[in-house]
């Protein structure tokens, strides 16, 4: 039987909201356990050796967007992550971009409000709402389509790999340009490319996008986020062309 790996984990620590704090790294080290993902490496670091040490899980599966990271320099979900797919030495870091709260936790959910409400990503009708009317049913393979642009769960990785978003904070995002995409595909959405235009044609719109795609390489849903920007700018280049 081979001698189970002992892990060493350097993991940013600064608390904002404490005058004193000073950002810097801590070492930890522990012994890999098999299956061991790094929501549970660090869990147990916090049980065992770190009661402070701040970082957010909320599903352990993938599906809240809540527990992603610097993971070794690159945005990732620390419950998808196995440890044993990684080297000996892992640096986890907070995303950027995004508001500290501290060490490992940042604010995504005030960066996505901002965003949803800057773009407006709900339906907008003139049809007035009836509850007891029957909705007119939907192409399978049209809801289908919108129902891929929604298993985005809100991660921020794309944003956080984005060397736009790192210079441009006002910058929407793949996050956004992703949800522009699903609500201009929905035929309950009355909203026209000029209206959508007038969100998203701006250089911290999709003109500045500048096809780095670190966007797609990193998103943990593997959505299909380069098409959709390619098919968005096109779209808005035509309005006003
Ligand atoms: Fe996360 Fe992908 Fe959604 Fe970006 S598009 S927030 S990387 S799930
Ligand atoms: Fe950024 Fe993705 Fe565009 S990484 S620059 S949003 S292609
Ligand atoms: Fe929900 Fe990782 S804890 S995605």
């Amino acid at each position: 039987m081979t001698e189970p790996r002992k892990l060493t984990l350097e993991i940013f620590r600064y608390n904002p909201s404490d005058p004193d704090d000073e950002p810097r790294f801590q070492r930890y080290q522990l012994i890999e356990a098999p299956g061991m993902t790094l929501f549970i490496a660090l869990n147990l670091i916090r049980e065992e050796q770190d009661p402070g040490l701040n970082f957010d899980f909320v599903c352990r599966a993938g599906i809240c967007g809540s527990c992603a990271m610097m993971l070794n320099g690159r945005p990732a979900l620390a419950c998808r992550t196995l440890t044993s797919s990684l080297d000996t030495h892992i640096r986890l870091a907070p995303l950027p971009v995004f508001e500290l709260i501290a060490d490992l936790s940042v604010n995504t959910g005030k960066w996505m409000r901002e965003m949803s409400e800057n773009l407006e990503v709900w339906i907008h009708t003139t049809i007035e709402a009836n509850l007891d009317a029957i909705e007119p049913p939907m192409e399978p393979s049209l809801a289908q389509e919108i129902y891929e642009l929604d298993r985005c769960i809100e991660c921020g990785c794309c944003v956080a790999g984005c060397g736009t978003a790192l210079m441009r904070s006002d910058f929407v995002g793949a996050v956004g340009f992703n949800k522009i995409a699903r609500f201009r595909l929905d035929p309950r959405d009355q909203r026209t490319d000029e209206n959508y235009y007038e969100l998203i044609g701006t250089d911290d719109g999709i003109f500045g996008c500048m096809s780095l795609l670190a966007c797609q390489d990193v998103c943990p849903k593997n959505l299909s986020l380069q098409t959709q920007l390619a098919f968005l700018r096109r779209k808005m280049l035509r309005t006003v062309l």
